[in-house]
């Protein structure tokens, strides 16, 4: 990998995010041969934005590695609120842990910390830009659920201008041969111009922009939902005017092929009624547990412990 951590996706190769799938497969499968492969080894999660899943899983993920946690889920309780930068923050906690997953508001905050510290930082969401482990979550699913990441029609919706996971998500599948993607979002939303331009054009990946989910979900064999990102609005009425613009029912689905699979990075607002959870196709609750074993696989690539 290129930093020491892993601030952005495209830090890893494609080899590496393959080996990191078998990894994670095979503490699926063989948990026990894992349990003590973090002894002695600290994670502190320094969260700086709202999380449950991503904290938690992160956190399940040292405990199920036999290491311990400690951390912050609320930045007003730390010396934050006393005025204290990130880098001094990252300073002070590297002396207390071997690797720190941060998650913060402003774009380029886990680089920054980085750049301060000997030890990996993860990024764990910063701001609308990346979050690399919900991708790795959203590889490893789609592995498991269709067998295969190549030559797939991955449709996205909602809100891909602030979605940070879409933005990840592609920059990953673009990668793999034969994957286009579908992008269906209102007009405001759309995926944003660095994206385009530095992941779609420069790799030559065909995609489609449209307005109408039930124009194209025949053709779809991943349909990526994503919450409009209320906290990303500079005001409140174009949040509201846009939010419900997709709601997946289950007559929408009537449509789309049996092998389909439905993620999100959840939380879900109202974007996916609670009906279509019965649905086979509905996998994002199975992402959910996947992303503890692949940060598992990611912690043990991170401090370099191989477990024969
Ligand atoms: C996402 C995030 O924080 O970007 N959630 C997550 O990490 N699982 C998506 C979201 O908040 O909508």
């Amino acid at each position: 990998m290129k930093t020491r951590g892993l601030i952005d996706i495209a830090e890893m190769t494609t080899e590496e995010l393959d080996a990191m799938m078998d990894v994670a497969l095979d503490i699926v499968e063989n948990p026990a041969k894992y349990a003590e492969s973090c002894k002695g080894k600290k994670l502190a999660t320094l969260f700086y934005e709202p999380s449950t899943r991503t904290r938690m899983s992160f956190e399940s993920a040292m405990l199920d590695l036999g290491g311990s946690v400690i951390g912050f889920s609320d930045a007003q309780s730390s010396s934050v609120s006393k005025g204290e930068s990130v880098a001094d923050t990252a300073r002070t906690v590297e002396c207390f842990v071997d690797v720190i997953a941060m998650r913060h508001p402003k774009e380029g905050a886990p680089l920054v910390a980085q750049m301060n510290v000997g030890i990996p930082v993860i990024n764990a969401g910063d701001g609308g830009h990346n979050h690399p482990t919900q991708t790795l979550t959203d590889l490893f699913t789609i592995k498991r659920e269709l067998g295969h990441l190549d030559n797939l029609v991955i449709g996205c919706c909602g809100d891909l201008k602030f979605g940070r996971t879409v933005h990840s998500l592609v920059t990953a599948m673009s990668r793999y041969p034969g994957v286009r993607f579908v992008f269906i979002s209102p007009e405001e939303l759309r995926i944003p111009e660095h994206v385009r331009s530095e992941v779609l054009d420069a790799h030559n990946i065909p995609y489609v922009e449209t307005t109408s989910l039930e124009d194209v979900m025949p053709e779809l064999d991943i349909l990526y939902m994503t919450r409009v990102q209320r906290e990303r609005f500079f005001n409140e009425a174009d949040y509201l005017r846009l939010r419900d613009s997709y709601i997946l029912t289950p007559d929408k689905l009537v449509t789309a092929k049996k092998e389909m699979r439905i993620l999100h990075p959840l939380p879900r607002v109202n974007e996916i009624s609670v009906a279509v959870d019965e649905d086979p196709r509905a996998a994002y609750f199975r992402q959910v547990r996947n992303g503890k074993f692949i940060r598992m696989a990611l912690f043990l690539k991170l401090l370099g412990i191989e477990v024969k």
